[in-house]
């Protein structure tokens, strides 16, 4: 499974690029705002640092405004892929965006019917959101399963992305079902490194190197 980061944070960014982990990025409208920076500056600066699919959202709701902004944001780099909310508009946008070979990351995903027609209409990503249909009481990580199989069925080549991922388990439940990528924030992947076993056996190790020493 491909990690991606979903913030739009750039020392995050930087950080977990520095892992050796990462695979790509996305950001959308709620995280841009969180840092006080405008799009087009966030995704180039990310551009310079990750060598992968960056997704940046458009806002428009209508197709012709959706393909403007994603012909322009294509332009900044040539890894970013123009995210669009599910809609009837936005299908007929990522017919022509996919036509012209611009990415597209089709998110705010609830229904496996919305990727199945996303991927259908050209999307080369689709994102379902996890934990907000799990803040509603149904199961999210169910929707990616289902969707993983739909596209498996039928040998369709959109990569699906577990997102609204909000703690490791998610993350888990996303590679146990087949998720091509799970975009994950930053306090999730670091909670994802570390075990109380693995501190615990580093302090021994360490205590009883020190003994060897001294015997
Ligand atoms: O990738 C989508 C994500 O940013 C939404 O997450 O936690 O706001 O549902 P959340």
């Amino acid at each position: 499974m491909k990690i991606f980061i979903d913030t739009a944070n750039i020392e995050m960014i930087r950080e977990i690029n520095s892992w050796g982990i990462l695979d790509g990025v996305t950001t959308n409208p709620s995280l841009i705002a969180k840092e006080k920076t405008d799009l087009r500056t966030c995704v180039k600066k990310i551009s310079e640092i990750v060598d992968g699919p960056i997704s940046a959202e458009a806002i428009s709701l209508d197709a012709d405004g959706m393909i403007k902004e994603g012909r322009e944001l294509a332009k900044i780099h040539k890894n970013i892929n123009v995210k669009l909310p599910m809609c009837i508009e936005a299908l007929k946008a990522t017919k022509v965006l996919a036509s012209e070979n611009i990415d597209v990351n089709m998110t705010l995903i609830f229904s496996p019917h919305q990727a199945l027609l996303a991927a259908k209409a050209g999307a080369r990503f689709v994102s379902p959101f996890v934990g907000r249909l799990d803040d509603i009481g149904q199961v999210g990580s169910e929707l990616v399963m289902q969707i993983v199989t739909i596209f498996r069925n039928y040998r369709i080549d959109t990569e699906v992305i577990a997102a609204s991922i909000r703690h490791p388990i998610h993350a888990l439940e996303a590679a146990m079902m087949g998720a091509d990528i799970a975009t994950i924030p930053y306090d999730i992947l670091k909670k994802m490194v570390s075990h109380p076993k693995t501190d615990e056996g580093i302090k021994l190790f360490l205590a009883d190197y020190e003994k060897s020493k001294k015997s």
